[in-house]
């Protein structure tokens, strides 16, 4: 968990597994998230299939009365884990709901065995790297061109990684 959030703006979270039924709030939670980034919002149904997919965990952040706030998606499996998205609804940005969420996610990549963890962020996203910062990852590349936005530009991605756990995951990987 980060020091994120001050008194005066944390709020009551709840971190849980998303199931197929939280699908639309999380629709909901990636469009407003992203479209201050020029990346299109996954739809509804694609976010069903992800939260279905046994080799990924999602995890929802709700608030006191139940109202989704947040949430991350982590390719686990093997030493190796991948974060796929993470998106706070714009009006709970800057409360610390990211970081708790981002720690939680690490907690289970490591529970789960993976000694590294791996994501990719747009080049032009400080918001979104400062988070990855922050909880100490490092840049390890770039993928050229690697975001296609709505308007028809593209992007670089930096790749980050982050060391967790016991495991180094070379063998995996090499
Ligand atoms: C990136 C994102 C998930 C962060 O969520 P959040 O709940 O606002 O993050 P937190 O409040 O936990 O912030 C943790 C730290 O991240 C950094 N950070 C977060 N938002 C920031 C911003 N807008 N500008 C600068 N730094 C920021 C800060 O270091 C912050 O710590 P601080 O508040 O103590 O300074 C959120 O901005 C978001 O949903 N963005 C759109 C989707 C996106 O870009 N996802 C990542 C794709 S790779």
């Amino acid at each position: 968990m980060t020091g994120g959030a001050t008194a005066a703006t944390a709020v009551r979270l709840r971190i849980r597994r998303a199931g197929v039924d939280d699908a639309a709030g999380l629709a909901a939670i990636h469009e407003a998230a992203f479209a201050g980034t020029g990346e299109r919002g996954w739809r509804e149904e694609e976010i069903a299939r992800l939260i279905a997919d046994d080799t990924i965990t999602t995890l929802l952040a709700t608030l006191a009365d139940g109202r989704p706030a947040g949430f991350v998606m982590t390719r686990l499996g093997g030493l190796v884990a991948d974060i796929l998205s993470i998106a706070v609804a714009p009006a709970f940005q800057r409360r610390g709901i990211g970081g708790r969420l981002l720690a939680a996610a690490l907690t289970d990549a490591a529970a789960g065995g993976a000694g590294r963890v791996f994501l990719e962020v747009a080049a032009d996203n400080a918001a979104a790297q400062a988070l990855y910062r922050q909880q100490k990852f490092e840049p390890v590349g770039v993928r050229k061109n690697y975001y296609r936005r709505a308007d028809g530009s593209r992007a670089d991605a930096l790749v980050l990684l982050l060391p967790i756990g016991g495991g180094c995951g070379c063998d995996e990987l090499s």
